[in-house]
């Protein structure tokens, strides 16, 4: 059941009675779609075990895959990571000045007794405090309860997709990717602006250590925290285990059709080989789409052209949708024009390298 957070008139608003319904799902041990900046998440009280544990199983996710805890921009998110970090290295801290709130998520030594099985029972926790207005007025909500009520401190929020596939950012997607459980609450914030999910930093090895690449560069957290980070092979030569993050699989964020990276050079020496006809066989329809930078000639019909925009973040933006609206046509494959080699495209190559895999 898709809810819209905003009133659009006379400027837009929030919608109280849809904040109000979602914090109230959420006291009450139910799971709710919840827009961030990044995709949508799929919520519950991360101090409710019970709650929790309903996320693995909608999802159908390995119960030793941690979840990320959303917490309240109130007083820069500190509150929240008190409640659930322990010690909170210097290096973290400036990152958490820097980029709080917005898409950066960090993994701090967690507090005994707390968060266990969102922490998919690491020692560790993953804590971010989303940019999106609506997520921060359900978070504000749950730390303001009227009298009687105990006080939420966090949600922990999975992306709000099945296992191992593509990452919600509408609310539409959320509802298709639940459509057996039709009472779920889904709050409509509208199309999330980043469009990828967060920066990961493992803030418990000592050095900044990156475990997912997002909008926020590796060199953008170097530079606000004067540390070079280290990345996870760097850990293990060191005789480190890299920590688990399913975000992190090989093959991850899988539309149904094949994905395959190919430079532009390649993708129109394929095109030119196929020809005017992909499949005889084939039913009427598309049976490859392509996703290119470059402009590409094809004279077949089946084939699908889609133009991705020669900016990362735009690029980001519109990534799991188009992905998804491919899907939607039936196309058996999908060739996407590799991604520049540039450090603000490392978000975008990085899923699209696991959508691939
Ligand atoms: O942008 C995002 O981060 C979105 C929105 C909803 O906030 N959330 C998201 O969650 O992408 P999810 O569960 O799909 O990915 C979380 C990633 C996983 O790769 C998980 O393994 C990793 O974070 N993670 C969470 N807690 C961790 C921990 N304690 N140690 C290591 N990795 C952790
Ligand atoms: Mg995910």
């Amino acid at each position: 059941m898709i809810v819209s957070a905003y009133v659009f008139a006379d400027g837009v608003e929030f919608a109280p009675e849809a904040i109000g319904a979602a914090a109230q799902a959420l006291r009450a041990g139910q799971l709710i779609g919840l827009p961030t900046e990044t995709v949508y998440g799929l919520g519950a009280d991360a101090d409710n075990a019970a709650a929790v544990a309903a996320i693995f199983a909608a999802k159908g996710r390995p119960s030793d895959h941690p979840l990320i805890v959303h917490v309240a921009a109130f007083d820069g998110g500190m509150s929240g990571v008190a409640h659930y970090a322990g010690r909170v290295p210097s290096f973290a801290q400036q990152l958490m000045s820097a980029f709080w709130p917005g898409p950066l998520t960090l993994i701090l030594p967690r507090r005994e007794g707390v968060g266990a099985i969102a922490a998919g029972g690491q020692n560790t926790i993953g804590l971010r405090c989303p940019a999106h207005p609506v997520a921060q007025a359900v978070l504000a909500a749950l730390r303001q309860p009227t009298a009687g009520e105990p006080v939420v401190w966090g949600v922990a929020a999975p992306s709000a997709n099945r296992f191992g596939r593509v990452s919600p950012t509408t609310a539409q997607h959320v509802q298709s990717e639940f459509a057996d459980t039709p009472d779920l609450l889904i709050l409509d914030g509208g199309p999330c602006d980043v469009g990828i999910e967060s920066t990961i930093i493992d803030c418990t090895r000592g050095a900044p250590v990156l475990l997912r690449p997002g909008a926020i560069t590796s060199e953008q957290v170097a530079a606000a925290c004067g540390r070079a980070l280290l990345s996870p092979e760097e850990l293990e030569a060191q005789g480190q285990a890299a920590p688990r993050a399913s975000g992190t699989l090989e093959s991850h964020y899988a539309p149904n059709a094949t994905v395959r990276l190919m430079d532009a050079k390649a993708l129109q020496q394929a095109l030119d080989l196929l020809g005017t006809e992909v499949d005889k066989t084939a039913t009427p329809g598309k049976t490859v789409a392509i996703y290119s930078r470059v402009p590409l000639k094809t004279a077949a019909r089946q084939i699908e052209l889609r133009r991705m925009p020669s900016d990362a973040a735009v690029a980001a933006h519109e990534l799991f949708s188009v992905l998804r609206e491919l899907d939607a046509l039936r196309v058996q494959l999908i060739w996407v024009e590799t991604p520049p080699d540039d450090v603000a495209w490392d978000g975008v190559r990085d899923r699209l390298q696991r959508a691939a895999a």
